[in-house]
């Protein structure tokens, strides 16, 4: 039997060597774009308005205590102003908002023209069509680089999980396909 492993010293494209320099940036964002995510627009009322980001780096972390987490870059300004406010919002955006994303993530003055946002009272808000709403708080930042671990706190949500969501992959916005055969396939429980 042939082995199993193989001992070839160059793979097809080659492996190339991250030394840290600037250049290597292009290549590392092609590496995470081949990574499909879901997207989450976070946000929150900030002196009478409602602000948002746009996080590609969301993930669920822990069931008890409930937490989810995503990766800010240190520069965001957005962020500034979201960090200190007592609740965050977190909607999972849906395949409706394909069409609205780029604007939530830019920074322009209207960034939520035309879609609907429910506020609550401890200043969280959530975009109406995202297939989850999530009511948080922000319980550490951990540094990572040029950006930082933000884990929230999950206080209340709501679901609409038979809305389709919307995926991010190669810098393109997408809708998922066609399903695998085992559709109840779900993470192992403890
Ligand atoms: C699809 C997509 C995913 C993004 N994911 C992240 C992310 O995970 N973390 C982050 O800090 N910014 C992310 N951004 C960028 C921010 O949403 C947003 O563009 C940026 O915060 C705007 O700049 P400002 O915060 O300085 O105003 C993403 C943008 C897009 C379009």
């Amino acid at each position: 039997m042939d082995d199993p492993f193989r001992m070839d010293l160059e793979a097809d494209p080659p492996f190339e060597r991250l030394g840290g320099a600037p250049e290597d940036s292009g290549q590392l964002r092609s590496a995470f774009g081949c990574f499909p995510t879901g997207v989450v627009a976070v946000s929150a009322m900030s002196e009478g308005n409602p602000i948002c980001m746009v996080a590609s780096s969301f993930v669920g972390v822990s069931i008890s205590p409930p937490l989810v987490a995503f990766c800010v870059q240190w520069e965001s300004q957005t962020w500034a102003r979201l960090k200190d406010l007592p609740r965050l919002g977190i909607s999972v955006l849906g395949a409706e908002h394909d069409q609205s994303v780029r604007r939530l993530a830019s920074r322009a003055e209207d960034k939520f023209h035309e879609l609907g946002l429910c506020v609550r009272e401890e200043g969280s808000v959530f975009v109406d069509g995202a297939t989850a709403w999530l009511d948080c708080s922000t319980q550490d930042v951990m540094p990572a680089g040029d950006h930082g671990i933000v884990l929230l706190r999950i206080h209340e949500l709501t679901l609409r999980p038979e809305a389709e969501p919307l995926v991010f992959h190669g810098s393109a916005f997408r809708q998922l396909g066609v399903s695998t055969p085992d559709q109840s396939a779900s993470p192992p429980q403890p």
